[in-house]
C-alpha cells in the first residue's frame, strides 16, 4: 500500500463511532449425542445470547476462561459456523441470510487470524503461495502481479520478501504469525478476528506482533475483534473490552475504565490475577472457588453465582441482564462493585484469598 492510500484510509473519529458489526442476541448451541442411536441428549450452549456493536476502526478485546465460547463467537461472527439463532449484521447486512455467492464476496472483507502459527499454515506450500492464495482465488491474479503484491505484503508485515520461496517451517513462530497476518490482509479486509493470535508466542514476540497489528489498523483502517484468555494481553491493543463467562458477556467497557474499576466481580477476579497490579489501585487477589460450570448445564440465575464472592439470594434466582450501570459501562450483575462504595472511584474488593 502506498503512503497516500494509507493516509486516506486512516480512520477518523466520526468513523469510529459508526458500527461495523452489529450482533443481536447471537446463540450457538452444539448438540450432545449419545449411544448407538446417536440421540441428542443435550446441548452445549457455547454462545448463549450475545448482543454487541463493534465500531468501525476499533479494537474490541474479548476475554474469558477457556471454553467460555470466545472462538465459537468469532467463528459464528464470520459465518465460518452457522448460528443457532440471532443475527450478525456486517455493514447492515445480515450475513447468515446471504446466499453462497454473496457470502463469498463478503469474505474478502472479513478475515481471521488463528492462534497456532504452526498448524494454520499449509506446510507444503511456499510462503508466496500461502500469502498469494486469496489473491488467486478472489482476484484472479497470477504471475508477476501476484508476486509484486506478495512482496508488498511481506514488507508491510516486516518480513524479508527475498524469503518468499521458502516453506513455513523455515520461519520462527513470530514470523509465521506475520505470514498469517499478510495473508489475512491480502484482500484489504475491513474486519479481522484475531483468535488468540499472539497466545502461542514468547512475550517479547507477542508485543512485536501486537505492535504490527496496531500499525496495520492505523494504516488500513481495520476493525479488530481481538480474542485472548487474559486481560493483560488485550489491554495494550483494545479500545474496549468485553468479558465473557459461560457463553455470555458479563461486562463491556472502555479499556482504561475497566482497569481502573471493574464493575463485575468476575472482571475483578480476572484483573486481580494479573501479576503486576496497576499502580493506582491495588486489588486484593480474588481466587475464584470451584470449577467453571459446564456450558451444557449452566447454573440458574446468574451464571457466575456458584463462584461469586458476593453472591446473594437474588443471584441464584434471577438472571441479570447486561445493562448500562454507568455511562458507557455495561455489566450483567445484580450487585455491581460500584454499589460497594460511593461510586467506581472508591471500589474496593475486600475478598481475601483462601
Ligand atoms: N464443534 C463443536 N462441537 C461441540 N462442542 C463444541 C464445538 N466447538 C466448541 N464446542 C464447545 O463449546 C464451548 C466453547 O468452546 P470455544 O472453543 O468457543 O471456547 P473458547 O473460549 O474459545 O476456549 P479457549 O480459550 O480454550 O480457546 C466448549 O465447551 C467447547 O467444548
Ligand atoms: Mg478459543
Amino acid at each position: 500500500m502506498t503512503m497516500e492510500t494509507a493516509e486516506t484510509l486512516e480512520t477518523t473519529q466520526a468513523d469510529r463511532n459508526r458500527v461495523l458489526v452489529e450482533i443481536e442476541d447471537l446463540k450457538k448451541y452444539f448438540p450432545i449425542h449419545k449411544g448407538l442411536l446417536h440421540r441428542t441428549v443435550g446441548q452445549v450452549k457455547a454462545v448463549d445470547g450475545v448482543t454487541l456493536s463493534i465500531r468501525k476502526g476499533e479494537t474490541f478485546g474479548l476475554v474469558g476462561e477457556s471454553g467460555c465460547g470466545k472462538s465459537t463467537f468469532g467463528r459464528v461472527l464470520l459465518r465460518l459456523q452457522s448460528a443457532t439463532s440471532g443475527k450478525v449484521l456486517f455493514k447492515d447486512r445480515d450475513i447468515h441470510a446471504l446466499n453462497a455467492k454473496e457470502m463469498q464476496k463478503l469474505r474478502e472483507e472479513m478475515q481471521i487470524i488463528f492462534q497456532d502459527p504452526f498448524g494454520s499454515l499449509n506446510p507444503r506450500f511456499l510462503v508466496k503461495d500461502i500469502i498469494g492464495e486469496p489473491l488467486r482465488i478472489h482476484r484472479n491474479m497470477s504471475g508477476k502481479k501476484i508476486d509484486a503484491r506478495v512482496v508488498e505484503l511481506m514488507e508491510l508485515v516486516g518480513l524479508d520478501p527475498s524469503r518468499r520461496n521458502r516453506y513455513p517451517h523455515e520461519f520462527s513462530g513470530g514470523q509465521r504469525q506475520r505470514i498469517g497476518i499478510a495473508r489475512a490482509i491480502a484482500l484489504n479486509p475491513q474486519f479481522i478476528v484475531a483468535d488468540e493470535a499472539v497466545s502461542a508466542l514468547d512475550v517479547s514476540v507477542q508485543s512485536q506482533v501486537i505492535n504490527l497489528l496496531m500499525k496495520l489498523q492505523k494504516e488500513m483502517g481495520l476493525t479488530f475483534l481481538f480474542i485472548a484468555h487474559g486481560l493483560n494481553v488485550v489491554r495494550h491493543i483494545s479500545d474496549r473490552i468485553g468479558v465473557m463467562y459461560l457463553g455470555k458477556l458479563v461486562e463491556v467497557a472502555e479499556t482504561e475504565a475497566m482497569f481502573a474499576a471493574p464493575l463485575h466481580p468476575y472482571t475483578a477476579a480476572l484483573l486481580s490475577a494479573i501479576p503486576k497490579p496497576t499502580p493506582k489501585k491495588k486489588l486484593e487477589r480474588i481466587v475464584l472457588q470451584g470449577d467453571v460450570p459446564s456450558p451444557a448445564n449452566p447454573p440458574a440465575g446468574c451464571r457466575f453465582h456458584t463462584r461469586c464472592p458476593f453472591v446473594q439470594d437474588k443471584c441464584r434466582e434471577q438472571e441479570p441482564q447486561l445493562e448500562e450501570k454507568l455511562p458507557g459501562r455495561l455489566a450483567a450483575c445484580h450487585y455491581p462493585l460500584l454499589e460497594k462504595g460511593n461510586g467506581p472511584s472508591t471500589v474496593q474488593v475486600s475478598i481475601h484469598a483462601k
